[in-house]
């Protein structure tokens, strides 16, 4: 791995020589001081994250991974976008060592392209060629002409609004005790969690008007859009896992302290492990040394989560034994005559941990979390199952077509489905009244619209955390429940309830006629992943995501409430009355104020969720902003957007309007009984038609365009 570190570093080298050369005139004391830091930096950072790589494998092989592994299996960096964040933390760390030795040194000004160099930043892969392919790349490269790298896979997110740290360069507010934010300290993340997010009855929840299937679709267009891993360095003297047996915080620990009260404390002791976010080196012309986060994904709604965003991971994916065009196939297990996705044998697996006597492991997907939890795997299989299909039909009218050509078609047809899905079926009800004027008709491809997803959207779109109920409901054919309901936290990891308990039809019936759960701004989120996160059994303890979430806004070096709103032109509450009337609910407003003593304090992903819910919506006006502005840019940045002259022909595109989701789930389950329109909550029999009345995709216009 260094060896192919060192060729690109001599590689970049290479390009910069004559910039370096004739724009800096550093002596050559420097450079050497330089080149020195960086290999000792260089060989510790690398230890760390091989260490920490092996103890990752050795906690997955044994009895029984805690929490803390669990949650580190998800935030796993592999790949590529490995090699960036261990670029990105030498680089920040060998830019401290030379600062603290540069102290007395005649020459202030440190040469940072020679760092650069020095480190091997630049791109995580030699840049492509940008050819003429009628395809995507896998990493998103070459979509936008003009710059390729944007959009495209291990880059850093973009930054909407200057980051704000504690230093002004990398460490989080909360850090430093005592340290305050415009004057008001800082309040633990699981206080604010314990005050606001949290309630007890899990009554009256459920959202009437939205199917358990929207909040999934919503995590489905998450994991096509954002992974950041965690970097994977503790910090110098402690490594992770000392950093959770002693609650350290330094470094990349940032442990989430439990007040004194929490009812945890008794059993979990004095906090919840959170590791900080993978970053990446900065960029030339280095107009910001703050901590950028890295995006493990492409910026473009390309269905990565089925293909993956690099090229290794897509060749494990495909079956290449034969020209069909095929994905992979699980090759142990069917579910009743359809495909499973493949075992992720390359790996231990916390999912065989969970139920010893199943032995079920982790699925192998596009993206790494596919098994976080069952129904997430259940539409990874759909989809899976779709590739496979489009594949197959495309070879009968195509017989002359080769493996590389059916796969490729087949992506992108998928890749055109989920735009539809996303653009016509779900993001009106998401933002409801709100959703033209920030989504307005698609106008054509734009190459001067910045693709890159932003940093604050990767909070702003946690907002289905607060549409996840307590429980899953699976259903038999006649949509009666099938089996005992399933809370939440056994879902986890757990893919034995879909290979040895029936299949994904029941949890699929499930996501169809049963509801999500309504934000209310006194039931924010329920204790399953409030108090539950990865405690699928019960030897473990559980985390909390709203906690998680409000401690990584920090991290991130999120601005905060009021910075938002001013950027989306909305008003500023800074007084318990206007806070009150922009949440329309003063007790709430009380309690914020009570916990962060100014609304500029609030974490942005708190605050925002708190706003009450545009009409016909199910976000407020600041989040409808965030993601609509956001959605916008993605679509209209995109080169390969489905609707762009010149992608599809007009027969295509017109077969492509018809798909659906109803489709989708009877092409590829044996259910016959679907609803028109699945992201609304059924009732069985009277709002259901039978798969026969859907409109099928119509492939004809893809028939022999020549090979
Ligand atoms: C049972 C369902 C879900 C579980 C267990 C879950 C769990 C998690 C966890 C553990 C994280 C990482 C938190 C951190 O360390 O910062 C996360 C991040 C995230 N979640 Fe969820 N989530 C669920 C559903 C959803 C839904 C429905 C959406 C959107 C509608 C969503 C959107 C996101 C986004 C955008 C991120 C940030 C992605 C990243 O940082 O890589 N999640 N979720
Ligand atoms: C820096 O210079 C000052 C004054 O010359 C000296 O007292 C101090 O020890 C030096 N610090 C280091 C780290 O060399
Ligand atoms: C339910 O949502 C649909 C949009 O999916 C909307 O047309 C309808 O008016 C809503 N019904 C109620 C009762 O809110
Ligand atoms: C590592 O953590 C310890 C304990 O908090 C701290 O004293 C030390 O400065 C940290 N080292 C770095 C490089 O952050
Ligand atoms: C813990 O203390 C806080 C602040 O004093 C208080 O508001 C909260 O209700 C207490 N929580 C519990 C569980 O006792
Ligand atoms: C690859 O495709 C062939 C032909 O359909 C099939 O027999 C084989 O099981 C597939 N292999 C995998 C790993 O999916
Ligand atoms: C483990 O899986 C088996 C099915 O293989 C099931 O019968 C059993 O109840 C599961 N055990 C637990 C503890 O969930
Ligand atoms: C806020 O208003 C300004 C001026 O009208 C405009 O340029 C900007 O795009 C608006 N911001 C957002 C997020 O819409």
């Amino acid at each position: 791995m260094w060896v192919f570190l060192r060729v690109l570093g001599v590689l970049a080298s290479l390009t910069l020589l004559h910039t370096a050369v004739s724009a800096t005139c550093a002596p050559p004391t420097s450079t050497a001081a330089i080149s020195d830091t960086v290999s000792q930096v260089k060989e510790q950072v690398g230890k760390a994250f091989l260490e920490s790589r092996t103890r990752l494998m050795t906690a997955m092989s044994s009895e029984a991974p805690n929490t803390r592994q669990l949650s580190e299996y998800l935030k796993h960096a592999r790949g590529q976008t490995r090699m960036a964040i261990r670029n990105g933390q030498v680089w920040e760390d060998s830019l401290k060592r030379l600062r603290q030795k540069m102290t007395n040194a005649t020459d202030p000004n440190l040469d940072l392209t020679a760092l650069s160099r020095e480190v091997g930043c630049g791109a995580p892969v030699p840049v492509v060629r940008c050819d003429n392919s009628p395809y995507r790349s896998l990493t998103g490269e070459c979509n936008n002409r003009r710059n390729p790298e944007l959009g495209a896979t291990n880059r850093a997110l973009a930054r909407w609004l200057p980051a704000e740290y504690e230093d002004g360069l990398s460490l989080p507010f909360g850090w430093t005790p005592g340290k305050t934010r415009n004057g008001f300290p800082i309040p633990l993340a699981r206080e604010v969690s314990n005050q606001i997010a949290s309630y007890l009855n899990e009554e009256g929840v459920l959202d009437p008007n939205r199917s358990l299937l929207f909040m999934q679709w919503g995590q489905i267009v998450d994991h096509s859009l954002v992974f950041i891993p965690d970097t994977e360095l503790g910090n110098s003297t402690f490594s992770k896992e000392q950093c959770d047996k002693y609650c350290i915080q330094g470094g990349n620990c940032f442990p989430i302290m439990f007040p004194r009260n929490d009812s945890k404390v008794k059993t979990q002791g004095k906090c919840m492990t959170f590791s900080r976010a993978g970053f990446v080196c900065p960029t030339s012309p280095f107009r910001t040394l703050a901590r950028e986060q890295i995006n493990g994904l492409t910026s473009f709604l390309d269905a990565s989560f089925v293909y993956g965003p690099e090229p290794s991971l897509a060749r494990r994916l495909r079956n290449l034994t034969s020209p069909l065009g095929l994905l992979a196939v699980n090759q142990e297990f069917w579910d009743h005559g359809l495909a499973y996705l493949p075992f992720d044998n390359k790996k231990q697996s916390p999912c065989e941990f969970i139920n010893t006597t199943a032995h079920v492991p982790c699925f192998l997907a596009g993206d790494g979390r596919a098994s976080e939890q069952t129904l997430l795997a259940a539409c990874h299989t759909l989809f899976l199952r779709e590739h496979n299909r489009l594949a197959r039909e495309l070879k009968r009218l195509n017989p002359q077509w080769d493996g590389e050509k059916l796969y490729q078609e087949a992506r992108k047809i998928l890749g055109a489905f989920i735009q539809i899905i996303t653009y016509r079926d779900y993001l009106p009800i998401v933002l409801g009244v709100e959703m033209h004027k920030w989504i307005p008709p698609y106008q054509g491809y734009n190459s001067f619209v910045d693709p890159r997803i932003s940093n604050v959207f990767t909070f702003a779109f946690r907002f289905g955390h607060l549409e996840v109920p307590h429980t899953v409901s699976r259903l038999d054919e006649n949509y009666q429940p099938w089996g005992p309901d399933l809370p939440v936290h056994t879902l986890f990891f757990n893919n034995w309830r879909i290979v040895k308990d029936g299949g994904i039809d029941p949890l699929v019936r499930g996501l169809l006629a049963n509801n999500c759960k309504l934000m209310k701004q006194n039931k924010m989120m329920t204790g399953e992943l409030r108090d539950k996160l990865f405690h699928p059994i019960q030897k473990i303890h559980g985390f909390d995501l709203a906690a998680m979430n409000i401690q990584r806004c920090r991290d991130h070096g999120m601005p905060g409430y009021n910075s938002w709103r001013r950027f989306c032109n909305l008003s500023q509450p800074h007084t318990l009355a206007e806070l009150g009337a922009v949440l329309k609910n003063k007790m709430l407003a009380k309690k914020f104020l009570d916990l962060y003593g100014t609304p500029s304090n609030i974490d942005i992903w708190v605050g925002a969720i708190a706003e009450p819910l545009v009409e016909r919506g199910r976000v407020g006006s600041l989040l409808a902003c965030l993601l609509g502005k956001q959605f916008q840019q993605v679509r209209d940045g995109d080169r390969f957007w489905w609707e762009n002259p010149g992608v599809f022909t007009k027969k295509q595109r017109d077969s492509l309007q018809k798909m659906s989701l109803s489709r989708l789930v009877c092409d590829n389950t044996h259910i016959t009984k679907v609803p028109l329109n699945p992201f609304k909550p059924k009732s069985y029999p009277q709002d259901f038609v039978d798969c026969s009345t859907i409109e099928k995709l119509d492939l004809s216009p893809w028939a022999s365009l020549g090979n």
